[in-house]
C-alpha cells in the first residue's frame, strides 16, 4: 500500500507497517522511560486536537507525548470550534492545516473525520469516532506484545457492546492473524459490513456470538468496554437490562482460564460491564494499556510526520 497521509483505520495499513510503528513505539517508550529528554523530533511542530466528546486518555496522552518529543499541542474542546456547526468541516480542515503540522480529532460521525482528512493538507489522526478507535487498538496490540509476546495466534475475546472498539479489533483482524471473538447481546452485534470485511480477508478466525461463557474459554485476553458509549448515555438504563449476563466478573475470568489477561480501554464503570475485583486483579493490565496510548501514538505521529 502507498504511504498514507492520515491514520483513520488500522486496515488502511499493511502488517509490516503496523509492526514497524509498534517497534518504534517500543524504542521511543524505552527512551522516555529512561528519563531521556533530549530526543525532540517534534521540535518547532504544532498539533491541533479537536474534541467533540469528553476524554482523559486521548487528550492527555497526545498532548503529553507530543510535548515530551518537543512539540506543542493545542486543545480545542467541544465548545471551541464546533466543527460542522459553527464552521464547516472543510473550512476547519484547511484553516488548521495552515497553522499546524498535524491534526488529531475525536468526533461523533465517522464521516466528519473522513471529511477532515479529505480537506486537510496535513496528517489527520482519528482519536475515536462512533465507528472506530484505531489509536486504542494500536496501544492494545502493543500491550499484548509486551505481556503475551505477540498478537499473532492469540485468542482475544471481547465481551459487551459491538461498538467502535470492536470495529477496530475487526479491522486489525483483517491484517494480522489471530482469533477474535465478540460476545454481545442479540441486536448489539458489530457492523455487519465490517464483520464481513474481516471474515473475507481470510486472515483471522472471527466469531460473533451471544454466549460469553463459551466464548471466553481458552482466551489470552478478555476485553471489555462500557455498555453505553459516548452519545448513547441516555440509553444506559435500558442497556443495563439487556446486557445482563455480559458483565466480566470473577466467574467469567475463571472460565477463561489462568492465562487470561483482562483489558479495558477505560473509562470503566465498575459494577456494570466489569467488577471492581476484575479491574484490580493481578492479571488486569488496564493501566499498562492506558500508558501505551501515549507510546503507540508517539510512534504513529513519528510515522506520519516522517521523522
Ligand atoms: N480510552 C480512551 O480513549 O479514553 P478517553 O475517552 O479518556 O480518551
Ligand atoms: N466505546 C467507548 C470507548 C471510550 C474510549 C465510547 O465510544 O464511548
Amino acid at each position: 500500500k502507498a504511504e498514507l497521509k492520515d491514520f483513520l483505520h488500522i486496515s488502511d495499513f499493511d502488517k509490516s507497517t503496523i509492526l514497524k510503528i509498534l517497534d518504534r513505539a517500543v524504542e521511543v517508550k524505552a527512551l522516555l522511560k529512561s528519563g531521556e529528554r533530549t530526543y525532540l523530533p517534534f521540535k518547532g511542530k504544532t498539533m491541533a486536537m479537536i474534541f467533540a466528546k469528553p476524554s482523559m486518555r486521548t487528550r492527555v496522552s497526545f498532548e503529553t507525548g507530543f510535548s515530551l518529543l518537543g512539540g506543542h499541542a493545542i486543545y480545542l474542546g467541544p465548545n471551541d470550534i464546533q466543527m460542522g456547526k459553527r464552521e464547516e468541516t472543510r473550512d476547519v480542515a484547511r484553516v488548521l492545516s495552515r497553522y499546524n503540522d498535524i491534526i488529531m480529532a475525536r468526533v461523533f460521525a465517522h464521516q466528519d473525520i473522513l471529511d477532515l482528512a479529505k480537506y486537510a493538507t496535513v496528517p489527520v489522526i482519528n482519536g475515536l469516532t462512533d465507528y472506530n478507535h484505531p489509536c486504542q487498538i494500536m496501544a492494545d496490540v502493543l500491550t499484548i506484545i509486551e505481556h503475551v509476546g505477540q498478537l499473532e495466534g492469540t485468542k482475544v475475546v471481547y465481551v459487551g457492546d459491538g461498538n467502535n472498539i470492536v470495529h477496530s479489533w475487526l479491522l486489525i483482524a483483517s491484517v494480522i492473524p489471530f482469533h477474535f471473538v465478540c460476545a454481545c447481546p442479540k441486536g448489539f452485534e458489530p457492523d455487519k459490513k465490517t464483520v464481513e470485511k474481516a471474515q473475507q480477508a481470510g486472515i483471522s478466525k472471527i466469531e460473533i456470538t451471544n454466549d460469553p461463557k463459551e466464548a471466553v474459554k481458552g482466551a489470552d485476553v478478555v476485553y471489555s468496554d462500557v455498555w453505553a458509549s459516548m452519545g448513547q448515555k441516555e440509553e444506559a438504563a435500558y442497556r443495563h437490562q439487556v446486557f445482563q449476563g455480559f458483565q466480566v466478573d470473577e466467574n467469567l475470568m475463571k472460565i477463561a482460564g489462568p492465562k487470561a489477561y483482562f483489558m479495558h480501554c477505560l473509562p470503566a464503570e465498575r459494577g456494570v460491564e466489569v467488577t471492581d475485583g476484575v479491574v484490580e486483579a493481578p492479571n488486569s493490565i488496564v493501566f499498562p494499556q492506558a500508558e501505551n496510548r501515549m507510546h503507540a501514538q508517539n510512534a504513529i505521529m513519528l510515522h506520519l510526520l516522517g521523522v
